[in-house]
Parts: C-alpha cells; sequence; structure tokens
C-alpha cells in the first residue's frame, strides 16, 4: 500500500498568515492587551487612532499581524499611526498567538462605527462600484477569497487614512507587500473628494451582512 504524506496540509501550516484558523477560546486573553485602544467590543477609538476591528477577516487580521511583524507594515517614515501597532504585533510570541487573537477577533460581532463625514452618497456609491467593489464586494463587506478587508467596520475616518497612506507609499510600499501593492495601485485612482463619497456610501451599508 502506498502512503502519502499530507505534504499540501503542511506546506498550508507552516507558511505564515496562511496557517490554519484559530483558536478563538485561546484567543481572548490575548485580545486583553489590545483593549486600551481597539475596545472591549472591537469598535475601535477615533481618538486613539485605533480602527474598529471587531468581526474583520481573520485571514485578513492575522495577515496585517504578521505585515506589523515582519516590518512590512508600520516602519515607514511618517506612519506615526502604524508605529504604533509595532510593539502590540511583537507581544504576540508566534504563529498559534497571532491566529488565536484574529479568530477571537474575527468572531466578534461586527459593530457600526459612527459616521464623521458626509458626502455624496449616490456619487459615492457609483465610484464605488466602479473602482473598488470589484475586489472588496459590492457593499463593501469584503471577500475573503481576494484577500480584501470589510470596509464597513473600520470606521470613515481610518479608511480615509489608510487610502491616503497607501497614494503616499507609507502601506504597501514594502517588497515582500503582495497584498498592500494591489491596493496601492487603486488608491492612487482616487481623489480626496471622491473618497469623502466613497466613505459616505460605506457608512450606510450596515456593519455585516
Ligand atoms: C496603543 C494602542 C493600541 C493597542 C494596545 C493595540 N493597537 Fe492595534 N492598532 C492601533 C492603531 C493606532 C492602529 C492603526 C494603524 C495605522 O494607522 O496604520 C491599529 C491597527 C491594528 C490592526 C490593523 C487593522 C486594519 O484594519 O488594518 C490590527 C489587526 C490590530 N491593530 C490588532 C491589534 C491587536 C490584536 C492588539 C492586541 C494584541 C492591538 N491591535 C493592540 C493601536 C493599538
Ligand atoms: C484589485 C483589488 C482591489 C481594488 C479594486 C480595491 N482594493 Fe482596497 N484593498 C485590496 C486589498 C488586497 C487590500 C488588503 C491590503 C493588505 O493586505 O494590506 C485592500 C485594503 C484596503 C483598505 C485598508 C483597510 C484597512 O482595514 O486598513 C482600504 C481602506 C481600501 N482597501 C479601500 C479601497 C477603496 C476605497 C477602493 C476603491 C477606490 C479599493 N480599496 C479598491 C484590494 C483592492
Amino acid at each position: 500500500m502506498n502512503f502519502r504524506p499530507p505534504i499540501l496540509l503542511l506546506t498550508v501550516l507552516l507558511i505564515p498568515g496562511l496557517a490554519a484558523a484559530g483558536d478563538a477560546e485561546s484567543g481572548e486573553a490575548l485580545y486583553a492587551a489590545c483593549i486600551a485602544c481597539h475596545g472591549e467590543n472591537g469598535a475601535g477609538n477615533a481618538a486613539l487612532n485605533a480602527p474598529g476591528i471587531a468581526g474583520q477577516s481573520e485571514s485578513y487580521l492575522a495577515r496585517q499581524l504578521w505585515d506589523f511583524k515582519n516590518g512590512r507594515r508600520g516602519k515607514e517614515p511618517g506612519d506615526t499611526t502604524g508605529a504604533q501597532m509595532l510593539p502590540m504585533a511583537a507581544m504576540l510570541t508566534d504563529g498559534d498567538a497571532v491566529a488565536n487573537v484574529a479568530a477571537y477577533i474575527a468572531a466578534m460581532p461586527a459593530t457600526q462605527p459612527a459616521a464623521t463625514i458626509e458626502g455624496d452618497v449616490v456619487n459615492g456609491q457609483k465610484l464605488f462600484t466602479g473602482k473598488c467593489g470589484a475586489c472588496h464586494g459590492g457593499q463593501g463587506w469584503g471577500n475573503e477569497a481576494l484577500f480584501t478587508p470589510r470596509l464597513t467596520v473600520i470606521g470613515d475616518w481610518y479608511l480615509i487614512r489608510q487610502v491616503g497612506k497607501f497614494q503616499e507609499s507609507m502601506r504597501g510600499a514594502h517588497e515582500d507587500s503582495t497584498y498592500g501593492k494591489q491596493m496601492a495601485m487603486m488608491a492612487k485612482t482616487v481623489s480626496e473628494d471622491e473618497l469623502t463619497d466613497i466613505a459616505a456610501f460605506l457608512n450606510e451599508q450596515g456593519a455585516q451582512q
């Protein structure tokens, strides 16, 4: 009889960011270190520059934590808010810790951040459908298969700031930032006014499907 070792499974487990889904229960204790900024329910805190993360895609959360750990995010000159996450991600000492805290956060009920901007929702919808929806989903709820995050849980101020970072090469600029590079290209296609309208449209979509 032939026995084939499960090489594919091993490969998946060994690649950070692609690791098997984490254990949310074990992640709860780790999340205690995140509450001061992201809040008990993961809704974020604009005054502390910390985005809403509850209900975000698990694979996206894990990838961002790895990107902070590996210096692909938060290390570019001028990225002061990104830099705040570096010691936090470093505290998650191994792949299990990253996977488990990501699983815990992803399982929290998504929250709808309060709107902080006003814009033209109808124009925002047109722009979003044309430029963003193919990857982020028609209502901005994200698409795991395309590695895109939910845009409805993060907060409008954070959305606008992050697109600005992609535009200014403070994010998605690292040579190994495969997915960040995709977004950096797209970010360069929108103006500030257009982005305000897009954010206004996303504010109308509700946090979750
Ligand atoms: C001192 C405040 C602070 C603490 C504590 C903190 N964070 Fe953050 N976090 C931030 C800030 C600020 C950002 C926004 C970074 C940026 O502007 O690019 C952020 C961003 C993130 C992101 C990226 C979200 C996205 O949508 O891209 C994740 C994921 C994250 N934090 C997870 C965690 C986890 C998990 C912990 C606990 C282990 C934690 N954070 C602790 C301040 C904090
Ligand atoms: C080609 C696919 C693609 C298109 C089109 C696209 N994005 Fe993205 N976007 C991504 C990917 C992939 C990421 C995750 C990047 C990473 O992992 O760092 C992302 C990340 C983001 C983030 C960061 C969210 C966070 O939590 O930090 C924002 C904001 C964003 N996109 C907004 C937009 C907007 C607005 C548009 C339309 C103008 C758009 N995207 C179009 C692929 C795309």
